[in-house]
């Protein structure tokens, strides 16, 4: 939630801090602004309520002068409503000297606020950011110094918070805290940045610091002076950001989704690439950390994520527990934080996150560890601080996701947690190796299956153009199909804003039935015919159910599925691949479904309304 850039150094900085605000747009877009101090020593500020394009409007009708130091906000909003006035920067002092921007939530704000409304101060906005600006201004008239004024008052913030000020008077430095939310420092020669993910630096530095809990920076165009909250010096750990800055440009494509949808076989391979030999064995070399013995005495398994993540859990779920045999429970993060799990120190808790930062899956993670647990993150991006709080990480080598539906991250996750379920099943002993080389050789197949399917997109896609005037579409799945159904009703709702429900296939005539009505659209994903637990006939029954009371079917079926064709109007065929692994397969129609449908509608499917990619707010 919210994008933070800042920039020290000899660049046009208008250009560098907008070009970031692009790439971080995806983390909310209600307004963007801007503040630099000109070579004239002044600072000047723009900014506008809507989308980036808006902002860079108002500065061609009323330009910014030229400068080397400035920051930049993409705004998601919280505190008041998305309008000009409670856009970033906010301004503190009566001079208005000095700028800051904000990612979080001050909790503390009205008591703040209070303090200050009773010493004369007059509010511009309606914002919780304003009183850090206020603050701070009022703490550096009284101490003299801005670096300790700022560090006075971010101890004084309660809650979750990135903020970055600049200053008129000491024009060569950004301040940056972190407490909660995200930032991380690029390293350039002569140049520094900072921002809330690499992606706003990346085209212009690899060269990358991950900004611990708590901690201040003092960032000038030749220097990086990390320190904690209480002042103290804190060493800094580098790391190499191995996204290339292609990687997140559209690249031809009409939308990001678009691209990250087409992007997925590369996702899915790269995420095996080292982990999965060609015989089927694999290596996880990211767990090397946890002993043989400490896998086999895991004796639960509890996976968090939110959203899009959590279904990628729910099919991990499936073959752990088949490949592994131990327990899993997948928990939403957000229920999980605020109950009683029984979680002891054999219980490993696995973290599913695309960004790392999702402030839902932060916590439950931080009370895993307190409650004793190990914790394992699934994660996409490098220097997230769900990665530097886990005991392991498996990165999940998707490149950047931009847009706000999660597309390719899923798949990554997908595979990430088959990676996973192999590898326990292997340390555990719990099914024979022959078996798993014979399911890692079949993954090792998806990327060029998921191609396939790829190519024969279009017909999802007409079937999502056609029902663009649907009022709601159901998606019905059974076993891992089940995950696969809810992500789904996911994507529809979140891009089309129409109506949308996955539900597993057997619990229809447990109510929702009452639903169907003449030309409902219903979604069935269809288990394979070849598959042991024989699930095949009873969704062909739920669907000759439902089509009895005039729903309108869509079946995802595997080719060579020759009964469902007489049941359904439309069939769209995938590959064969062995059960389990279907998930990689059946979801890519569902996304070319409602990328196609949304789009009949006219809606922005890269940033749909009210979304943000990272959500780093409870
Ligand atoms: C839906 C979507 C969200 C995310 C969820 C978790 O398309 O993208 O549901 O999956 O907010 O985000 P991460 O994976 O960043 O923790």
């Amino acid at each position: 939630m919210c994008g933070i850039v800042g920039y020290v150094g000899p660049k046009a900085t208008l250009d560098v801090v907008l070009a970031g605000l692009g790439r971080l747009e995806y983390r909310g877009y209600d307004s963007a602004g801007v503040s630099v101090i000109g070579e004239n020593g002044k600072l000047e500020t723009r900014k506008k309520a809507g989308k980036l394009a808006n902002l860079r409007n108002s500065i061609a009708e009323n330009p910014l002068p030229s400068s080397h130091i400035g920051i930049g906000h993409t705004r998601w909003a919280t505190h008041g409503a998305p309008t000009d006035g409670n856009a970033h920067p906010h301004l503190g002092g009566t001079d208005l000297k000095l700028s800051l921007i904000h990612n979080g939530i001050i909790e503390n704000f009205a008591e703040l606020k209070a303090e200050l409304v009773a010493a004369g101060t007059v509010f511009a906005s309606e914002t919780d950011t304003e009183v850090a600006a206020h603050l701070i201004a009022a703490e550096y008239a009284r101490v003299g110094n801005l670096t300790d004024a700022f560090a006075n008052v971010v101890k004084r913030l309660h809650g979750a918070f990135t903020i970055l000020v600049i200053h008129e008077d000491e024009p060569d430095v950004v301040l940056a805290a972190r407490c909660n939310a995200p930032l991380v420092i690029g390293l350039g020669d002569g140049e520094n940045f900072l921002g809330s993910d690499v992606a706003a630096f990346v085209e212009h530095t690899k060269r990358a610091i991950s900004v611990g809990q708590n901690q201040i920076v003092i960032l000038r165009a030749d220097k990086v002076e990390l320190r904690t909250f209480d002042g103290e010096p804190v060493e800094a750990c580098e790391f190499t950001v191995d996204w290339d800055a292609s990687a997140a440009s559209k690249g031809g494509w009409s939308s990001f989704m678009a691209k990250e949808i087409a992007d997925q076989p590369q996702a899915v391979a790269d995420t095996l690439m080292g982990r999965l030999r060609s015989d089927g064995s694999i290596w996880l070399d990211e767990i090397s950390g946890f002993s043989t013995d400490d896998l086999k005495a895991i004796d639960r398994i509890i996976i968090v994520a939110c959203g899009t993540a959590s279904y990628a859990g729910d099919v991990a779920k499936y073959a752990i527990e088949k490949w592994a045999h131990v327990p899993v429970q997948v928990e939403l993060s957000h229920e999980f934080r605020y109950r009683s799990p029984i979680v002891t120190p054999n219980t490993l808790v696995v973290a599913i996150s695309q960004s790392g930062e999702t402030m839902d899956t932060l916590m439950a993670t931080r009370y895993a560890r307190e409650l004793g647990a190990r914790v394992l993150a699934i994660c996409n991006t490098q220097g997230a601080t769900l990665a530097r709080e886990s005991d392991a990480v498996i990165y999940t080598h998707a490149g950047p996701e931009v847009a706000v539906a999660s597309t390719k991250a899923l798949t990554a996750q997908i595979t990430a947690g088959y990676l996973l379920g192999l590898f326990l099943a292997s340390a555990r002993g719990a099914t024979p190796r022959t078996e798993l080389a014979k399911i890692g050789r079949e993954l090792l197949k998806l990327p060029a299956k998921i191609t396939k399917v790829l190519d024969g997109l279009e017909q999802a896609k007409a079937l999502g153009t056609e029902m663009a005037n649907a009022k709601s579409v159901l998606f019905l799945g059974r076993n891992v199909g089940y995950p696969i159904a809810m992500e789904g009703a996911l994507k529809l709702k979140e891009l089309a804003y129409i109506h949308a429900e996955g539900f597993a296939a057997g619990e229809l005539k447990h109510g929702p039935i009452a639903l169907i009505e003449a030309g409902q659209p219903v979604i069935v994903i269809v288990p394979s015919p070849r598959d042991v637990d024989s699930l095949h006939p009873k969704v062909v029954s739920n669907i000759q159910e439902i089509r009895a009371r005039g729903a309108r079917v869509i079946a995802i079926a595997e080719q060579g599925d020759t009964e469902v064709s007489q049941y359904a109007e439309d069939v769209i065929f995938v590959p064969q691949t062995l059960p389990m692994l279907a998930p990689l397969l059946t979801v890519i129609p569902l996304q070319g479904f409602a990328l196609a449908l949304a789009t009949a509608l006219g809606l922005d499917v890269d940033q749909p309304r009210n979304l943000a990619k990272s959500v780093t707010v409870e």
